[in-house]
């Protein structure tokens, strides 16, 4: 088993299976928490990571930068140590930016829509 801490929620700690997704774990025990698709397809369940570590190669949702600001994908996330995040919408505040004042660089984008295909 894993702990989670909650920071935004007065450090609430949480046991958790390290095999199933931290949406599943937390939803279990009460924690009510946006989400939409629950594949890691639409970004809805994204939280932040503050401390620790988390598998979550099956997520689709985040480009480089938000994973370089520590977000997670809830439904898909696994813990891979103790951690710690911050949740909710709360926890947006970096998550999106606007396009036109302040556009992504090359290195920000993933890496399939950022190197133009051959033909
Ligand atoms: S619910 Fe859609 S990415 Fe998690």
């Amino acid at each position: 088993m894993k702990t989670v801490t909650l920071t935004n929620r007065d450090g609430a700690t949480y046991l958790v299976d390290p095999r199933k997704p931290l949406l599943d774990s937390l939803h279990d025990q009460g924690v009510d928490l946006p989400y939409g698709c629950k594949y890691g397809g639409c970004i809805t369940c994204a939280a932040k990571l503050i401390d620790g570590e988390v598998h979550q190669k099956a997520q689709v949702a985040l480009n480089n930068r938000q994973l370089n600001d520590g977000y997670v994908i809830l439904c898909v996330a696994r813990p891979l140590t103790n951690i710690t995040l911050e949740i909710g919408v709360e926890s947006h505040d970096k998550l999106y930016r606007n396009p036109f004042l302040d556009p992504l660089a090359a290195h920000e984008l993933k890496a399939d829509i950022a190197t133009p295909k051959e033909v």
